[in-house]
């Protein structure tokens, strides 16, 4: 009799340590410079994903997709054009299969994804002091003239 629940509970613990949060939640910075900085839209430019104040901070619904509950677009990853390794991300009210997963409480495009598995991010300061431009990162190129930050992650604050 207790088998069959044993069971259904475990493939609900599975789904939800792989792919699924339980609740909304910010994302954040944990390396200089986007320590304790959190993703949402620029305020100039809702399309245009960057790092920046907790005081403006958005909350997310983390499942294959990463959607924002404060205004409702979906984080979408773009072409860094020229063949480039890094890809600008940004919102917009549509979005393909979602490449979005969770490890822990790191953010990472999933193995099954057209990225395959990808916890890198990289970092520039957008023309709007405290802010950061953020591009998912797939090798190891950065754009010339820009004091930018390789190698990022991306974190929910907490599994709670
Ligand atoms: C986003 O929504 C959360 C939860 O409702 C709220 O606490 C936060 O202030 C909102 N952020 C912005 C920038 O409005
Ligand atoms: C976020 O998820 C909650 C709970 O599933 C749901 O009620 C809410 O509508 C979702 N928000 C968005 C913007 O999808
Ligand atoms: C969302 O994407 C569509 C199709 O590419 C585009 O026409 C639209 O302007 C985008 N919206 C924003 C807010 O970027």
């Amino acid at each position: 009799m207790k088998f069959p629940i044993f069971l259904s509970s475990l493939a609900l613990l599975a789904t939800t340590n792989i792919s699924l949060a339980l609740k909304p939640y910010q994302i954040r910075g944990v390396e200089d410079p986007i320590y304790h900085l959190y993703l949402q839209a620029l305020p100039s430019s809702p399309s245009t994903a960057v790092m920046g104040p907790e005081a403006s901070s958005e909350y997310f619904n983390i499942s294959d997709t990463i959607q924002s509950t404060n205004t409702s677009m979906l984080l979408n990853i773009g072409d860094g054009g020229g063949g480039v390794s890094y890809l600008p991300l940004s919102f917009n009210a549509t979005s393909g299969v979602g490449p979005w997963g969770l490890e822990g409480d790191t953010i990472i495009t999933t193995e099954g994804s057209i990225y395959g598995r990808e916890l890198n991010f990289l970092v520039c300061p957008n023309s709007v002091s405290g802010y950061y431009d953020l591009y998912l990162q797939t090798g190891s190129d950065t754009p010339s003239g820009e004091t930018c930050s390789n190698y990022q992650t991306i974190h929910l604050p907490c599994l709670c």
